[in-house]
């Protein structure tokens, strides 16, 4: 098939419009997989990702079609996905594709993560051709969301296409669409190579396998290459094409896509946005774009059992193999002991990381409240970066402290926008804009600490617009503020893992709300147990756990101790999540308490 019949897009979608049953129906219709073997779901293969419903790592399917015009196309479906902290992968998977299905659902309309992709492939001059999804629904108003379309991005939408991915309507439309509208890819066979990661993984038995578009030139079995960031070279084992299964072929050429092995040993070494070329001939410049994931989310990670640390750094070890955006380095704590620091582009990144930890490798960890990385002035102009509160400066030896800035847009039904703004508000947020691109949605713009943002925002955001805002941020920069450090005390032990910074004006009602939420959290003892929490030297506030009462401790140490203990062990395959500090268990909810403050 000549290059004038390659087709390359990406869908487009906002969590749970449809994304995945369309690329389902596709790749059905086109009979690049097998009804028999189809499991649900082809795209996202993940089993994390499918328990989450969203799409984590991106992959592609080549897919052949016979057009209406008799000739056969092929076309290359690249995922995306699906969440803010991953949008340097959308970008560089767009980034490789001719065009984009932007696929709305019918009964719900254009939301922030939607928009915001679109926007990247706008920058990118893609084709798109807008898909109303879920038309077989009741609710569907494909007019009002035509209408916002129209609006929100200035897209033509009078040739939209009415889809039922669930129902396979709208599938050969959409195919004939892709065939027609989308370009092809410019033919540059003769050129040095330029080929473009849009991912990769590690295979514990062949290595990195790098997905990539060829952009220029041609690369086959055997060819030396070269990655124009990483500066390593290596030999391809193996190259081939994802139909979605990997089929080895010798050689691809430019405008298609495909994968190849080369006995690399960690993603690190050809990261997302990397370009490929041959070491024998290399071309004179990457193609453009190229970032490094810098990690904007910090915390602690502690294995509830000491011993358990070398099996945290072996599976932190293997973790990076596979996620060069994960960063860790030891982090020693008074109060918890050995543990790693380690940073994440954002929540969904931690919390997913955290996840594989215990499932994956079996470990039970208590995870401290995330941070993010503040910029301190020290008194003889030494700037130094501080991504652990415990660690900040004394104010006696600093000049400034400065954070990271977002930029926030809230999309929202016009009902939600007080709630919101309020919410905005009480985080600090300056209020920048508001617009309405339908008389019943809003758009709220807003500049705000991300600090403010990874304790719980989203989860407020959601709950305040009874799920129907969605929202999208990117980072601004850093800017001075007034932020102290709140200590923490157990049982008049200091807790360095507990320790937060907080803007002064913030810092009392912080303080109080913490204490009292531990308070609630810290499981009983025999003994009163103080809990405090102070800026320097001073108490700001203080609360008691009293002690168990006499017949309940009885109860509970009644009986053979030891016999007890075992058949609590045994019990104890659910994991405990608990830090002993001092003679104080300390559950896990406690250091996410942050979080659930009113
Ligand atoms: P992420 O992978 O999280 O980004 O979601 P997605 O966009 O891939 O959505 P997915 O394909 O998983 O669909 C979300 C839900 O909508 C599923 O329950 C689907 O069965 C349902 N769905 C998808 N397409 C249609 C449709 O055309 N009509 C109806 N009624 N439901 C649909």
């Amino acid at each position: 098939v000549p290059v004038s019949r390659f087709r390359n897009f990406s869908i487009i979608a906002h969590i749970d419009h449809g994304k995945s049953t369309l690329a389902d129906q596709l790749l059905r219709w086109t009979e690049t997989v097998k009804e028999r073997e189809m499991k649900e779901q082809f795209l996202d293969n993940m089993d994390l990702e499918r328990e989450r419903g969203i799409t984590i790592k991106l992959q592609a399917a080549r897919m052949s079609y016979t057009a209406k015009d008799g000739e056969e196309y092929v076309l290359n479906l690249i995922d995306t996905p699906g969440h803010v902290d991953f949008s340097y992968e959308v970008s560089r998977s767009l980034v490789a594709c001719e065009g984009a299905l932007l696929v709305v659902d019918a009964s719900q309309g254009v939301e922030a993560q939607t928009l915001a992709n679109i926007y990247l492939a706008l920058e990118q001059d893609l084709e798109i051709i807008p898909v109303l999804n879920k038309i077989d629904l009741p609710g569907a108003e494909p007019e009002r969301v035509l209408e916002e379309i129209e609006e929100a991005i200035g897209l033509d939408c009078s040739n939209a296409i009415m889809a039922s991915a669930k129902m396979g309507k709208g599938i050969n439309e959409i195919l004939e669409a892709i065939v027609h509208l989308i370009p092809p890819p410019s033919d540059t066979t003769e050129d040095p190579l330029r080929a473009l990661i849009f991912d990769s993984y590690y295979d514990p038995y062949r290595g990195v396998i790098v997905y990539f578009r060829v952009v220029d030139g041609k690369v086959k079995v055997g060819d030396r290459i070269r990655l124009m960031a990483s500066k390593k070279e290596y030999e391809i084992d193996e190259i081939g094409i994802l139909s979605p299964t990997k089929v080895p072929v010798e050689e691809l050429h430019a405008g298609e896509v495909g994968y190849i092995a080369a006995s690399i040993k960690a993603v690190e070494d050809a990261r997302v946005g990397d370009t490929i070329t041959l070491a024998s001939q290399p071309a004179t410049s990457p193609l453009p774009g190229y970032k490094e994931a810098k990690p904007m989310v910090f915390c602690g990670l502690f294995p509830t059992e000491t011993d358990d640390y070398a099996d945290l750094r072996d599976a932190l070890d293997k973790l990076k193999l596979n996620d060069s955006a994960l960063s860790y380095e030891p982090e020693t704590s008074s109060a918890m002991g050995f543990g790693f620091r380690c940073g994440f582009l954002g929540l969904l990144h931690m919390e997913i990381v955290q996840e594989r930890l215990e499932r994956e490798y079996d470990l039970d960890l208590v995870v401290t409240a995330p941070s993010v990385i503040y910029r301190v002035m020290l008194n003889d102009g030494e700037i130094i970066e501080v991504d652990n509160p415990s660690q900040l400066p004394s104010p006696q030896e600093r000049e400034v402290v400065e954070e990271p800035y977002i930029h926030l847009e809230v999309i929202t039904p016009e009902d939600y926008v007080g709630p919101l703004m309020e919410l905005c508000q009480g985080r600090r947020g300056e209020f920048k804009d508001m617009k309405y691109f339908t008389p019943t949605r809003t758009t709220l713009i807003y500049e705000l600490p991300l600090a403010e943002v990874v304790t719980d925002f989203f989860d407020q955001m959601k709950s305040r617009s009874r799920g129907y805002a969605s929202m999208e941020y990117h980072f601004l920069g850093y800017r001075p503020n007034e932020l102290v450090k709140l200590n923490i005390m157990v049982n008049n032990e200091p807790v360095d893992s507990l320790a937060m910074i907080v803007h002064r004006d913030k810092a009392y009602h912080v303080g109080k709300s913490l204490v009292e939420k531990l308070k609630e959290l810290i499981p009983r003892q025999q003994f009163k147990i103080p809990v405090q929490a102070g800026i320097g030297t001073r108490i700001i506030a203080s609360a008691h756990i009293p002690p168990l009462r006499k017949d309940v401790l009885a109860k509970c140490y009644g009986g053979d101790i030891s016999r007890k203990k075992k058949l609590l062990q045994k019990q104890a395959k659910g994991k405990k999540r608990m830090k002993a500090i001092g003679t104080v268990d300390v559950p896990q909810e406690a250091f996410m308490a942050v979080l659930k403050l009113e």
